[in-house]
């Protein structure tokens, strides 16, 4: 792979230096259609909300816009953008655990589509502070106690999770009863979502019958037919060879299936089905370009390819283990036959990109790309040390554009005060 939509990474290099945010427009075009595609089911309606804790910025969330997904925002800064954007607010999602008054009250003020409180707390606030002028929807978090099989850091749904309320905790129940009696919300259901980067599908239809069980006990006691229910994200990609590929054409209408027999076999209304995809729309549209700087070979041969780049601008190798794949460019049909570990320049041990791995023979001034960082990665990033973020880019037919510019070392004293 020298180009990418048809532009060479070296002339990339040329125009933007180094580290480079690289996404594929296309690629994420594409990605959303799939979901939109194969979301799909005769018998029950359904949605797609971007999770853009992914990936977001203006262009980003004028992207989702256009390809017709829902929106899912966790913070006021991610709803501004939203706004900003231009997004329209009957389709954004105010979601996140935790959430203030005021993030309630500017989501009632900008009369986003729905509101998704995440336990008992929450909903007595926002109980206390609608009121007649716009009736809300509203969902509440619950946590069906899904063991996913990934990372601790990104499973969600275990018992003593912060996220959410058990479904076995039988204050869940009075919360539900609570927010559906309010005449100024309009109560949809339950949100629940159990992990990230799941590549098991069984996971995700275990977690629709478990939740549709519980809209059953909720329509036997107080005899509520639920009218929604949102799934979650958590679909896995495929980051480097060895990874399984979850099969999104597969798992997409057989999850609705599932909710269409499951709720059918239990005497329940069918509800409409959200879910909320963040890294599978982005993950593997994103690559991060990089200038090798220097290589060092350690007493114990051990060697470093160190690049322009740092754990500021790729964290998930630091914080979750993560694997990545990557390539010099022009290099590979070159033997690949030294294993490097990748590292950054931040001043941290933990700072490395890859662990080990096999490239052919690098030297400073080669461009390195490394693959599927489209997501949690920007969105992710930090200026320790004080290094800079680096910009972002789509690509797409041959045309670049800068979708976030290059920070300058003015940006990162922008909001510095001075002592004297
Ligand atoms: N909905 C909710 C409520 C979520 O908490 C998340 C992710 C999503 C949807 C989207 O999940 P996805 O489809 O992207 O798996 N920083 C971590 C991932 C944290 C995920 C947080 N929640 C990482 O880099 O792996």
């Amino acid at each position: 792979m020298t180009t990418i939509q048809h532009i060479s990474f070296e002339d990339l290099k040329s125009k933007y230096q180094t580290p480079l945010y690289i996404y594929d427009e296309a690629a994420i075009r594409k990605q959303c259609k799939v979901f939109i595609n194969k979301f799909r089911h005769p018998k029950v309606s359904s949605n797609v909300i971007y999770a853009s804790k992914a990936f977001l910025t203006i262009a980003m969330a004028q992207l989702i816009m256009s390809e017709g997904l829902h929106l899912d925002c966790v913070s006021q800064g991610e709803l501004y953008t939203a706004l900003k954007a231009g997004f329209p607010v009957e389709k954004i999602v105010l979601h996140g655990n935790n959430k203030t008054k005021d993030e309630l009250l500017m989501a009632l003020n900008f009369r986003v589509g729905t509101i998704i409180v995440d336990n008992d707390y929450e909903a007595s606030i926002l109980n206390e502070i609608v009121n007649d002028k716009y009736k809300v929807s509203v969902m509440l978090r619950v946590n069906p106690g899904i063991d996913a099989h990934t990372h601790k850091y990104i499973k969600t749904s275990t018992l003593d999770s912060k996220f959410g309320m058990s479904i076995l905790d039988p204050r869940t129940k009075e919360t539900i009863k609570s927010l559906n009696d309010n005449p100024n919300i309009n109560f949809l259901g339950t949100h629940s979502h159990i992990g990230s980067q799941i590549l098991e599908e069984h996971s995700f239809y275990d977690h629709a019958i478990t939740i549709l069980k519980f809209y059953k006990e909720i329509k036997e006691l107080y005899q509520i037919d639920l009218k929604a229910v949102n799934l979650g994200g958590g679909f896995g990609v495929k980051y480097i060879k060895s990874d399984t590929r979850l099969d999104l054409n597969k798992v997409l209408p057989e999850l609705l299936e599932i909710v269409y027999q499951t709720a059918n076999s239990l005497e329940i209304s069918v509800p409409h089905v959200y879910i909320e995809p963040g890294r599978s729309i982005v993950a593997e549209a994103g690559y991060t370009l990089y200038t090798v700087n220097q290589i060092k070979e350690t007493i114990n041969k051990k060697k470093y390819l160190f690049i322009d780049g740092a754990m500021n601008d790729h964290m998930r190798t630091a914080l979750y283990q993560a694997k990545y794949d990557a390539f010099i460019v022009g290099k590979e049909d070159m033997v690949h036959d030294t294993t490097y570990t990748v590292a950054g320049k931040a001043c941290e041990s933990g700072d490395i990109i890859i662990e080990d791995i096999l490239l052919p023979d690098a030297k400073p001034d080669d461009l390195l790309v490394v693959r599927t960082t489209g997501a949690y990665h920007y969105s992710m990033a930090s200026h320790y040390n004080r290094l800079t973020i680096p910009p972002v880019i789509f690509v797409k037919d041959g045309q670049s554009k800068v979708v976030v510019r290059k920070e300058s070392f003015m940006d990162l004293l922008s909001h510095d005060e001075a002592l004297v």
